[in-house]
């Protein structure tokens, strides 16, 4: 016997819509579910009778709909079907499916890995308990993955004697819950659906409500139609060998790859060309594929392709980070913990990253925001910080929906997941591309060691780090005369400075903060190779960036942490920015609406809070000395 209530005719197929059922437990989701399978003719060949046997052995008077839900549940529990978690319905204007799970944390766990895409959600809401932990919780997950379709039944009013005053005040309720998370529902009904009020028929005993009955609601909804305007994404599922061929085998989830298409296959910044697309069994010669369409493809060039690559157009990529943003609901009994490691999945996209940071713990219950907790329990909703080892090809949920949704791990258990955010974060794509090809390096006649001989100290960068009013630019100045006034060839390279000059060009914006990074680090990295101590003053709020610039300078790099927490440095607020800030004349300011990344493992950290300047600045005097000295040097070289 087939799971499933009735196949859908063919010929409707694509004005299939799929809607979730949601709302607290016992306020009617199954019942309304075998209602709404009765009222649209949808149940299959003897459906009815089983259930009426059941309700008289039962001994209940009335037909219990939900009873149909728990046929289809036993037929499931032997079923080996993958669709199993759905039920079909139709009305006449269109064909349904109910996205449905067996178990209220199965269900969750389908919403958030995307398995369970739904076009629209009816949030059912008992008429005699009004609005409760539940319905809270499913409205919030509701709005979290950006489902705006979204109508509201107040259900069992036949208990309330179908009274329209506690229909009203149940609606403002649920409204003023839903608008408070930007929820707005297209219609709010009352119905029974038990006795069949309001869901395909009107019935006698809410006249009083002259508003669409659920169908009606159910058939405005629009199809969300398959996202082919959008910028391509092709996930790489497989690539498979056939002799001299390779194809590579993926879903289309946004947009449309053509014959001939160059494509860029992210985090990878190769580019090869489509050479021909192969569907199965083969057609007639395919030129193009839409989202929504499963497809292989050959290119023209043998470049690295696997599992988890992003193709794209070239022009309009993913983004590339190693650090995202998430608006997560955490399913798992163990809570989520900074610093804990899991695996994500995204698309066919799979990476270990590790908890940045907790930024938020919203209760879905009172909607209280509680600000950098340790760590995330079961049922919470967080916005979260995450990071990777590598960089990652990333779609933000704003850009791409289908992309843009992120499933957490925890084993082989889906732990919790959301949506992507980069907001605050810089795509790295453009720092990270090599762009120049045919060029080659020349080495200079005189060595680190004789360049280092002849200023009699050894270069090197000092790259300090800190929020705005940390204390980095004065501690630098004072370190670099002090070093002056003993013979060292020194100098600062500070941010308000460059980005007069060199880096007048940029801005703010995570982009730009990126690229101001980027040169200043290759500066410094030629100067210190030019034997000079140079020492950085940039707010530089990005690890992957600092690191960069670890790079760029090799063994002569060190991370200086010139610390002071934010409060403090607000409160010292020597250039009036935060109070701008705060006002909202400055967009991007770090630590108010951008975020500081604080170093993990610094050479050296010199708090500002809570030492004066001066204990700083021979503090770090001290520190570059002793590294920069050649005596170290040699007796280095004499303890090998
Ligand atoms: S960084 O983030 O790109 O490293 P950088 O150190 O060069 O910043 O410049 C920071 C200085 O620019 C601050 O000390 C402050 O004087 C000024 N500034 C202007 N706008 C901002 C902003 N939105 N955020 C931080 N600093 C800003």
């Amino acid at each position: 016997m087939t799971p499933r209530a009735k196949l859908p005719p063919p010929t409707k197929s694509l004005q299939q819509l799929r809607v979730v059922i949601v709302g607290h437990v016992d306020h009617g989701k199954s019942t309304l579910i075998g209602r709404l399978l009765y009222d649209t003719d949808s149940l299959p060949d003897g459906k009815l009778q089983e259930l009426e046997t059941i309700c008289q052995r039962r001994g209940t008077a009335a037909l219990e709909w939900s009873f149909i839900l728990d046929a289809f549940q036993a037929e499931r529990d032997q079923a080996v079907t993958i669709d199993t978690s759905q039920i079909w319905f139709s009305t006449a204007t269109r064909d349904y499916v109910i996205i449905d799970a067996p178990g209220h944390r199965e269900f969750l766990k389908n919403m958030i890995s995307g398995a369970a895409a739904a076009d629209a959600a009816i949030l059912v809401v008992d008429a005699t308990e009004g609005v409760r932990e539940q319905t809270k919780r499913h409205a919030y997950l509701l709005s979290l993955l950006g489902l705006r379709q979204v109508g509201v039944v107040i259900n069992k009013m036949d208990m309330v004697s179908h009274n329209p005053e506690r229909f009203e005040e149940v609606a403002r309720e649920v409204v003023g819950y839903l608008k408070s998370i930007n929820l707005a529902p297209k219609t709010i009904i009352p119905i029974s659906a038990r006795h069949g009020d309001m869901i395909a028929e009107r019935g006698a005993h809410l006249s009083w409500y002259r508003g669409k009955t659920l169908i009606e609601l159910l058939d405005s909804f629009d199809v969300a139609n398959p996202p082919v305007a959008r910028p391509l994404r092709f996930p790489v599922q497989d690539v498979y060998r056939f002799d001299e061929r390779r194809i590579i085998v993926g879903r289309v989830e946004t947009g449309i790859l053509r014959k001939g298409d160059k494509l860029l296959f992210s985090p990878g910044f190769e580019t090869a060309t489509v050479e021909t697309l192969e569907v199965w069994p083969p057609r007639e010669e395919k030129v193009e594929a839409h989202a929504g369409e499963v497809v292989g493809i050959t290119l023209d060039e043998r470049i690295f392709v696997e599992r988890g690559h992003i193709a794209s157009h070239e022009k309009n990529p993913p983004m590339l980070s190693n650090v995202f943003r998430a608006n997560i609901f955490w399913l798992s009994n163990k809570s989520l913990k900074v610093g804990n490691s899991y695996k994500i999945r995204y698309g066919t996209h799979e990476a270990i990253v590790s908890v940045q940071s907790i930024e938020r713990v919203i209760d879905t219950n009172d909607l209280a925001q509680h600000d950098k907790p340790a760590e995330v329990a079961r049922n919470a909703v967080a916005e979260v910080t995450l990071r990777a080892r590598e960089l990652l090809p990333i779609d933000p949920y704003i850009d791409n929906f289908r992309m843009g949704r992120v499933v957490i791990y925890d084993g082989y258990d889906i732990a919790g997941g959301g949506t992507i955010n980069m907001e605050g974060y810089p795509d790295q794509r453009a720092v990270s591309q090599p762009k120049s090809e045919n060029i080659y390096k020349v080495e200079h006649l005189m060595s680190a060691n004789a360049r280092a001989q002849s200023k009699g100290h050894k270069g090197g960068v000092f790259w300090f780090t800190g929020l705005s009013g940390a204390g980095k630019s004065t501690t630098a100045m004072a370190v670099e005369k002090a070093l002056f006034e003993k013979g060292f060839h020194t100098y600062v390279l500070d941010g308000d400075n460059i980005r007069h000059g060199l880096n007048g060009d940029l801005g703010f914006s995570p982009e730009d903060r990126a690229e101001n990074i980027r040169r200043v680090g290759e500066v410094a990295a030629l100067m210190a190779d030019a034997g000079l101590i140079v020492i950085t003053a940039f707010i530089s709020p990005y690890q992957a960036d600092r690191d960069r610039a670890r790079s760029a300078g090799s063994q002569k790099f060190h991370e200086i942490y010139v610390r002071a927490d934010l409060a403090t440095c607000e409160s010292r607020d020597v250039k009036g920015l935060y109070k701008k800030a705060r006002a909202g004349e400055i967009n991007d300011f770090t630590g108010i609406h951008s975020p500081y990344e604080a170093p993990t493992n610094p050479e050296l950290v010199v708090d500002t809070q809570y030492n004066n300047i001066s204990t700083c600045v021979d503090q770090v005097l001290r520190y570059i000395e002793d590294q920069v000295s050649l005596k170290n040097e040699k007796k280095k070289v004499i303890g090998l």
